[in-house]
């Protein structure tokens, strides 16, 4: 079978390659899936170029999420084969993988397998930040990089919540689908003046809390729209750049900056809470009411091309790899 692995980290179009591996057996507790897609998520090239929270095992796998189909049962699991499930593992960029039973949701018919593909990743933890940042409804959010797949479904959950969103973009390829998706405000830092638009946008107030996944200035100014005791999440690492942070505003007007990290989300919270967390992200997207687009789908021989094309600026959906 094939998987794409790396011997050395760095550039991701430089180290990743699809290879000709064993076929994985299953041990206890775990089961064997024969992967159908997965996407190209900014944690999977983190990751290859040794900027992750968990640390490569060279060679190393990749791929932290996908869907498929189980195939083989290890000991004491008494699941059907043949269920399709989405899961979450290293090594999702391969023909199949093992994966223990507690990483694996089996999805409705109704979720198809380019949702699928993506149902772990960004869904849980939109789902999960907006329930962190408490905001109530006609409150201000400010979420940084709108056009993402994360931004996307955090946009669509405000909206069914009533909190009012601010989205900062560079260029003006996505306003359109933006907009449509329920983005209150739109701002392209680029050409506008960020805090100068939040303050004529909130009336003065600033904003309750701030999303960040990009990083340097635009955290930076992103942080100084935050009113009275207001929150900034952490969660993504785009310009690569740290932010900085206003002393006297922080104390002045009593700021919280918090990261966020799924995987010690998952680990910090109840059973109870991931079930239902699980259970409302598979309602949403077996409804239809929020969508995650896709772009373009590669075979794992493409590797290289579909890396390429996930960073290219003015995407308007995920890169999937097809298998
Ligand atoms: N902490 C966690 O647990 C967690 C979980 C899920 C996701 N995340 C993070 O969430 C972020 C979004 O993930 P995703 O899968 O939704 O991404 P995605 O769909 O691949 O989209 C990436 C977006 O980031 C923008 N972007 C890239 N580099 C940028 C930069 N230097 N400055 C401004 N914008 C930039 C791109 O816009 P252009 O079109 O302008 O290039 C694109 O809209 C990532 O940082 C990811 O690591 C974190």
């Amino acid at each position: 079978m094939q998987a794409v692995i790396f011997s050395q980290t760095g550039k991701p179009t430089e180290v990743l390659e699809p290879i000709e591996v064993p076929l994985p057996e299953p041990g206890p507790n775990e089961v064997r899936i024969r992967v159908i897609a997965s996407p190209i998520n900014p944690a999977d090239l983190l990751f290859v170029q040794n900027l992750y929270g968990i640390r490569p095992r060279l060679p190393s796998g990749v791929g932290f999420e996908g869907v498929g189909r189980v195939d083989k049962l290890g000991e004491g699991v008494t699941m059907r084969t043949g269920i399709r499930v989405s899961f979450t593992t290293l090594g999702a960029w391969s023909d199949y993988v093992v994966v223990n039973q507690r990483g694996l949701i089996p999805v409705p018919d109704a979720i198809p397998d380019e949702v699928a593909a993506q149902l772990f990743v960004n869904p849980f933890t939109a789902y999960a930040m907006v329930q962190d940042t408490g905001l109530h409804p006609d409150q201000w959010l400010l979420l940084t990089a709108a056009g993402s797949a994360f931004s996307k479904i955090v946009i669509q959950l405000c909206r069914r919540k009533g909190i009012r969103t601010i989205g900062t973009v560079r260029h003006n390829d996505l306003n359109e689908e933006l907009t449509a998706l329920g983005l209150t405000e739109l701002i392209n830092v680029e050409e506008q003046d960020l805090i100068g638009r939040v303050k004529a946008v909130t009336e003065g107030k600033g904003v309750a809390g701030v999303l960040d996944a990009v990083g340097g200035h635009t955290a930076t100014e992103a942080f100084q729209c935050l009113a009275r005791g207001g929150t900034m999440f952490i969660y993504g690492l785009l310009s690569l750049q740290d932010p900085t942070f206003n002393s006297g505003l922080m104390i002045f007007r009593e700021l919280t900056v918090k990261g966020f990290w799924l995987s010690d989300w998952m680990r910090r919270v109840d059973s109870q809470t991931r079930q239902q967390v699980a259970q409302n992200v598979i309602d949403l997207l077996a409804s239809g009411q929020v969508a995650l687009p896709i772009e373009a789908a590669y075979p794992l021989a493409g590797i290289k091309q579909a890396v390429e094309h996930a960073e290219r600026h003015g995407r308007h959906g995920k890169i999937l790899l097809k298998i």
